[in-house]
């Protein structure tokens, strides 16, 4: 049977307070949307429709920019869930199949529970199914109504519910599988809410058993994960309670953390086997750690490639960039984009690296600026040196090329374009402007001048 996913995110999302469309906030450094997008990605779909209204070019824009296979339709005006739906409809004519409505605010639910719906909804051969769990607090939610035989009959907002019906603790999650065309049949026969005035979606489960449809329930364990996000409160709930099942999931594959409740991951951050972290490390998007990593603790990465065996101390911050197998890194390093560090290379102590590369077992262990160099195998970068790289009167930036086995003295200025070459050495202090060859040394300091007696006469003098 075909499926095609509707994910509604037109709504104002007023109670967050922002600028930023709701739906764009992010949970583990990815936009809310997008942690339902790669979910429904699991089931195949043959479509997946995002309704899009409030903020709607940012948020067309972000998915374009993220996802290809992703259709947008724009809700003109916010006038309901169920209304959502319904701009869904021209996308979808003569499909018919399973559609799978999912609500752009509720994040974290998970493949399996997704998965576990749609098996549901196929087994019980039902028409509509509701996916509910039960909340310790249901303020606010629509409420899943029984009959005697303890059927679904109705789905009750909060706001139009009785003070029984308050009391129910079952709620609606806001997931559904539905048939089409026969859900658009319903959703056009709903008629506005008295006290809102919108054409509310839940209202499809009344109309479907009137008119004779079979509407069942899946009831869903993880009710916290299904909890929708509607303020920044329940926002800050969200990234605690996927930061929890992240810490979990790592420790049960085999990630030792000192203080997990001080670590947090991004959706897609992958950690290998024995890695250890130590407390207040941060992990943005797009980092992949292989097995027997040490981070020390207090660092913050992201677009970042761990290789095994490496070291990372304390007070780190890394983006876009690459550590090779057995590297040590830190305390207090700073890599930027393109940086590249090769197999057991050292960059140690305040140290800034941008668009280079430190060759095999290379390394700069103290207080220096590397941009734009290409170091190679078994070079020392003595403390203190800056490769000047930006002309800043031509504004161009040049590249300095170190060959293997070079030694460059401590606290050199290294003026490119320039090439050092092979097994040369820098004296300390040297100011370097030209190319050195081979095997040179090359200094640039004046001798040092020896004024013998100097203190004594200096006091004297006073
Ligand atoms: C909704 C449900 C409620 C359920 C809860 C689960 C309805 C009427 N109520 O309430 O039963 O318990 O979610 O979290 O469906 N949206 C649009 N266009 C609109 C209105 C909303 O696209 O015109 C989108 C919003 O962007 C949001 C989602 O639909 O992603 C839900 O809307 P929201 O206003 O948050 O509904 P709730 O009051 O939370
Ligand atoms: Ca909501």
């Amino acid at each position: 049977m075909k499926t095609a996913v509707v994910i509604l995110a037109a709504g104002k999302g007023t109670r967050m307070k922002s600028n930023k469309p709701k739906v764009l906030h992010e949970v583990a450094g990815v936009p809310m949307l997008f942690h339902i997008i790669e979910a429904v990605e699991s089931l195949t779909p043959n479509e997946i429709i995002v309704v899009t209204g409030h903020g709607g070019e940012t948020v067309n824009e972000a998915i374009a920019a993220n996802y290809e296979n992703v259709k947008c339709v724009t809700q003109e005006e916010q006038l309901g869930t169920g209304h959502a739906v319904a701009q869904a409809q021209t996308a979808l004519k003569g499909f018919d199949g399973n559609i799978v409505i999912l609500y752009g605010d509720v994040p974290l639910i998970s493949v399996d529970t997704l998965s576990q719906l749609n098996l549901s909804h196929q087994s019980q051969e039902n028409d509509i199914t509701v996916m509910t769990a039960f909340a310790d607090d249901p303020t606010g939610l629509g409420r899943i109504v029984r009959d005697a035989n303890d059927d679904i009959s109705a789905i009750v907002e909060q706001k139009n519910a009785t003070d029984a019906q308050k009391k129910i603790d079952e709620i609606n999650t806001g997931i559904y599988v539905v048939k089409a065309p026969l859900v658009f049949d319903l959703i056009n026969n709903v008629s506005a809410d008295s006290i809102t005035a919108e054409y509310y979606l839940t209202s499809i489960v009344a109309l479907g058993l009137n008119a004779g449809h079979t509407v069942g329930t899946y009831t869903a364990e993880d009710a916290e994960a299904l909890s929708g996000i509607n303020s920044r409160l329940q926002l800050a709930c969200a990234e605690d309670h996927f930061q929890n099942i992240k810490r979990e999931a790592f420790m049960a594959e085999g990630v030792t953390m000192t203080d997990p409740q001080s670590v947090f991951f991004s959706l897609d951050t992958k950690i290998g086997k024995d890695v250890e972290i130590g407390p207040n490390v941060q992990f943005g998007p797009n980092v992949r750690v292989e097995s027997d990593v040490r981070i020390e603790g207090q660092c913050t990465m992201s677009d970042t490639y761990i290789n095994s065996g490496a070291n990372i101390l304390s007070f780190c911050h890394f983006e876009d960039a690459e550590i090779g197998e057995d590297a040590t890194v830190g305390p207090f390093c700073r890599l930027r984009p393109n940086a590249q560090l090769e197999k057991g290379s050292k960059a140690g102590s305040f140290v800034e690296i941008k668009k280079s590369v430190v060759g095999e077992g290379s390394k700069v262990p103290h207080l220096t600026y590397v941009g734009d160099v290409q170091i190679g195998k078994g070079v020392n970068i003595g403390g203190g040196t800056i490769f000047a790289n930006y002309d800043s009167v031509a504004k161009v930036k040049s590249q300095t090329v170190i060959a293997d086995g070079a030694s460059i003295g401590a606290g050199n200025v290294i003026i490119a374009p320039v090439a050092i070459g092979e097994e040369s050495c820098t004296g300390a202090n040297a100011t370097i402007t030209k190319d050195v060859p081979a095997g040179a040394l090359s200094f640039s300091k004046p001798e040092a001048i020896i004024k013998k007696g100097y203190t004594a006469k200096h006091k004297a003098d006073k």
